[in-house]
This record gives structure tokens, C-alpha cells and sequence, in this order.
């Protein structure tokens, strides 16, 4: 399969092009980044050699360029490129009408597997405590991470009735129909989400611990061999998982 790497250059890309060069299936057809990167070319449509497929880890002010690129090609695209505004995300779907889509704001397998038992434990375990605790590097600019929001989100599909309550402190009694949701940031961590469900008599506790953001390249890499092929259309991890 041959690959253009969007955003070639950055820290994703970068993993996400050696992870290829790696795989016995794949190889890297282009690389692109407005940088000027050697070898590289400036935008998409620079490059009108052979591809079988697109994967995006730039920036989301480039996705109509990026869309337009893959739907005159007719290209399948794995976006894991994030921060979309909804008008992006619009562009992304009406092009998922021409050309086959794949998008996840996590693309980690494991999370997205972690996701499923999360939702799956919130429906069984019933009227259980949930909270969550995430962890991670001292650098990260936001809390708590959009992957705590997704797993409780994945809880709440099980639990509509449940809000969160980020970073109780003060006097707050703990609710039953919360899902309390906790940040730590120490050291180099790059990404740990404890969900805890928990009743009067026993506790589960499910873990999903990243070691290095290469998972992300490997999600990625996946996603790419489950798109290449499909017809048209919007896919996801759970689309993925569910195949
Ligand atoms: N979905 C996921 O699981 C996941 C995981 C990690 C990162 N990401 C997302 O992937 C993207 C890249 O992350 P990163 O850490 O590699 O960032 P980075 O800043 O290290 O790299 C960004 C790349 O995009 C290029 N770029 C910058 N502005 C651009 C523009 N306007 N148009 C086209 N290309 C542009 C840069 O030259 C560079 O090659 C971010 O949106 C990040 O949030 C998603």
C-alpha cells in the first residue's frame, strides 16, 4: 500500500513514517509539510504520483486542501489530525459521501477497546460509583484529557442520567448521579486513565496505560488497512473493532 504522510515532519509523522517503512505492506508514497522538509512536498497537491492512500497528522486549518486533494483523487484518508471547527468537520463528512473516511479524536486501539468494556461495565455493574482518574506529563495544556471525556462518555451511553463533576474539591459531597472525573500531571507520563466502578461490597477498576505515542502510528497504520478498499462512507474505532 502506498502511503502519503501528511505532516510528515511532526512528532506523529515522523513515528508514523518510520512505523511504515517498518511494515512489510507499506511503503511511503509522498510526504508532505508546508516546512519545507527535504524530500517533502509543500501541499497535496504537489504530489500527483501513485497512492493507494492518505494518512493525516498535521494541522485541522489544512482540511479543506486535504479533502479537496482526496476526493479529486478519489484517495481513501485516515484524519487523525484534531481540533476541527464544526465547519472542518462538515467539510470532512460531505467529503465521506465521495471517498471512504476513517476519523477518531483517539486513534488507539487500546482506548478504543477500553472504551467498549468501560461501556459494557457501566451497563452490568449497575448503580456502581464511577470515577476517573487520568495521568499525565507535567507539559500537557489541558484538563482532564479528551480521552477521560471519551471514556466517560462511553459510560454515559450505558448511564444517560450521569454528569460530571472535573476535579471535585472543596465541600462537595460525592452524588450518585455523578461520574467524577480527576487529573494528575507529574513527570513524563504519557497517558494513564484508571475508570473505577465502584458499590458498597467490591470495586473494578479498568487501566489503560500508553507508553509511547507510537501507539497513535499504530492506530493509525490500522485504521489505514481496514479503510483501504471500503466504499465511501464515515468510519470510526468502533467500526474497526467491530469488523
Ligand atoms: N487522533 C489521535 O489519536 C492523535 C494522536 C496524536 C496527535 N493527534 C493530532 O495530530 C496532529 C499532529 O500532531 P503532532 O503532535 O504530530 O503535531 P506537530 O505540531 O508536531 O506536527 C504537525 C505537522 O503538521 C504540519 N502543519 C502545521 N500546520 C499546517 C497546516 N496549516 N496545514 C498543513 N500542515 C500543517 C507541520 O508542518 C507538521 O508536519 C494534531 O492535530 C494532534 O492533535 C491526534
Amino acid at each position: 500500500m502506498k502511503v502519503i504522510v501528511n505532516g510528515i515532519d511532526g512528532a506523529m509523522g515522523s513515528i508514523l513514517a518510520r512505523i511504515i517503512r517498518e511494515a512489510d505492506d507499506m511503503e511511503i508514497a509522498a510526504g508532505i509539510t508546508p516546512t519545507g522538509f527535504e524530500g517533502a512536498y509543500l501541499k497535496p497537491q504537489d504530489y500527483q504520483g501513485e497512492a493507494d492512500i492518505v494518512i493525516d497528522f498535521s494541522h485541522h486549518e489544512g482540511t479543506e486542501t486535504l479533502m479537496d486533494y482526496c476526493v479529486q483523487r478519489q484517495l481513501p484518508v485516515v484524519v487523525c489530525t484534531t481540533g476541527q471547527t464544526e465547519a472542518e468537520m462538515e467539510y470532512i463528512r460531505k467529503a465521506s459521501e465521495q471517498i471512504p473516511v476513517f476519523k477518531s479524536a483517539n486513534m488507539s486501539v487500546g482506548v478504543a477497546l477500553t472504551a467498549r468494556i468501560v461501556k459494557e461495565v457501566a451497563a452490568k455493574f449497575g448503580g456502581c460509583d464511577i470515577e476517573i482518574v487520568e495521568t499525565h506529563h507535567t507539559r500537557k495544556l489541558d484538563a482532564p484529557s479528551g480521552t477521560a471525556i471519551m471514556l466517560a462518555d462511553a459510560a454515559r451511553e450505558s448511564r444517560p442520567e450521569l454528569h460530571y463533576n472535573l476535579g471535585r474539591s472543596g465541600n462537595a459531597k460525592r452524588e450518585p448521579e455523578e461520574i467524577g472525573i480527576n487529573a494528575v500531571r507529574r513527570g513524563n507520563v504519557v497517558g494513564t486513565h484508571e475508570v473505577m466502578f465502584g458499590t458498597a461490597n467490591q470495586t473494578i477498576t479498568i487501566t489503560h496505560e500508553a507508553h509511547d505515542r507510537a501507539l497513535f502510528a499504530d492506530g493509525a497504520v490500522a485504521a489505514a488497512r481496514f479503510l483501504f478498499g471500503k466504499p465511501a462512507g464515515f468510519y470510526n474505532m468502533e467500526d474497526l473493532l467491530s469488523e
